[in-house]
């Protein structure tokens, strides 16, 4: 439930790749947001000028609603009357249409990876570094663009940030087994990923040994001076729909107990909690004590799709301890985490309505 309440008029947003995995998934969520409604709906000249059900392929488990079934698809062009825009660019073209949205006075919420290590762009998780925000500041642009971190990036992050908080981290390793729908659509071919796993993802590894450092890192006036720990990654791609498995090793400045780890993931709770933000999940960690979980099937759906569910703490040989992690790719991954991102900015102007 949102702590706010439901504005009088809605802000209208535009959807930059909305035919695409996360631009449907946005469209899903925006369906019923209180805050946001879709104004248009722009992708690439394949889709220009068809209806938005001729254009997409619908893979929501949710209908389509009609109202959107019918919008034309549109350019990737700023509109009147509009200043926010939600993109889920192919990251290829996403940093020129993104920019000339930013100069055009939107504020550009991204999923893509173009702009996410500008030093003046937010890499922003809303639990992790919100005071990040402060960056926009430095954006010469009359608008201004934000970014979400890549979708494995997030889960992790979040499960490393109480613990980097309380005990201090010094060398982190990571093996992901990434869903399908995380290589957006029509994606890995299926003779491919059928009955295998495939151990490469293009600038996975070192998105994932890069980001993480920038997002726990520490906003100064000279801009973010990254967290000074190690991260070595192994990425793969899995037979699973949604939601992205982690195995995490980790080893701190000052070793905790198992139950201080878990009491720590278990209490954490942040600013998107206190605001009650319509995206924020109720909890954004959970640890689970069954020694099979968590897996994608069951818990890639946990509050909102947008906690990180965590499990199988035990003690490591090489490291202090390792445990494991999922996130649902799409949502908390991209979608949703966007969302909650662009609540976080605008929730004191949302309030003085
Ligand atoms: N999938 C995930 O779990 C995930 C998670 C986090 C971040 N991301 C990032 O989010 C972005 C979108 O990912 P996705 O999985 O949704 O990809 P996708 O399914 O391939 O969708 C790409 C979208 O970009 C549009 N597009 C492609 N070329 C274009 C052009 N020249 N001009 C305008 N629009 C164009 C496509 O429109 P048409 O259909 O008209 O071609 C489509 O709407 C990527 O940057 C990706 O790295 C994805």
């Amino acid at each position: 439930m949102s702590g706010h309440r439901n504005l009088k008029e809605k802000i209208p947003v535009v959807i930059l790749g909305a035919t695409g995995c996360v631009g449907q998934k946005l469209v899903q969520l925006l369906t019923n947001h209180p805050w946001f409604s879709i104004a248009a709906l722009c992708a690439s000249e394949r889709s220009i000028g068809k209806s938005y059900g001729e254009a997409v392929k619908w893979l929501m488990p949710t209908p389509l609603p009609r109202q959107y079934a019918q919008m034309i698809v549109q350019p990737c062009e700023p509109i009147d009357n509009c200043s926010l825009a939600f993109s889920g660019l192919d990251s290829l073209i996403a940093k020129k249409i993104e920019t000339s949205f930013a100069h055009a006075g939107y504020l550009v919420v991204s999923n893509s990876s173009c702009h996410r290590m500008s030093p003046d762009t937010p890499l922003l998780i809303g639990e992790v570094n919100s005071d990040h925000l402060a960056l926009v500041e430095k954006q010469t642009s009359k608008g201004k663009i934000i970014t979400n971190p890549n979708c494995s990036v997030i889960g992790i992050s979040l499960a490393l940030k109480p613990l980097m908080d309380q005990f201090g981290l010094e060398m982190v390793h990571v093996v992901t087994m990434q869903a399908i729908s995380g290589a957006g659509y029509p994606g890995v071919a299926s003779l491919d990923i059928y009955d295998n796993v495939i151990p490469f993802i293009e600038g996975e590894e070192s998105k994932v040994e890069k980001e993480p450092l920038k997002i726990l890192g520490t906003l100064t006036p000279q801009g973010i001076q990254a967290a000074d720990f190690k991260i070595s990654a192994q990425c793969n791609r899995v037979g699973v729909t949604d939601g992205h498995m982690a195995c995490v090793s980790v080893k701190f400045k000052v070793k905790p107990s198992p139950e201080k780890m878990i009491k720590a993931w278990r209490n954490f709770s942040s600013l998107p909690q206190k605001l009650k933000l319509p995206s924020a999940p109720f909890h954004p960690l959970y640890y689970f004590d069954e020694p099979h979980y968590p897996q994608p099937k069951i818990h890639r759906s946990m509050d909102k799709e947008m906690a990180v569910s965590i499990g199988r703490l035990r003690p490591c040989s090489i490291f202090d301890y390792k445990f494991c992690l999922l996130s649902h790719n799409t949502v908390r991954g991209a979608a949703g985490a966007a969302l909650m991102n662009a609540e976080l900015y605008l929730h004191n102007q949302i309030r003085s309505f």
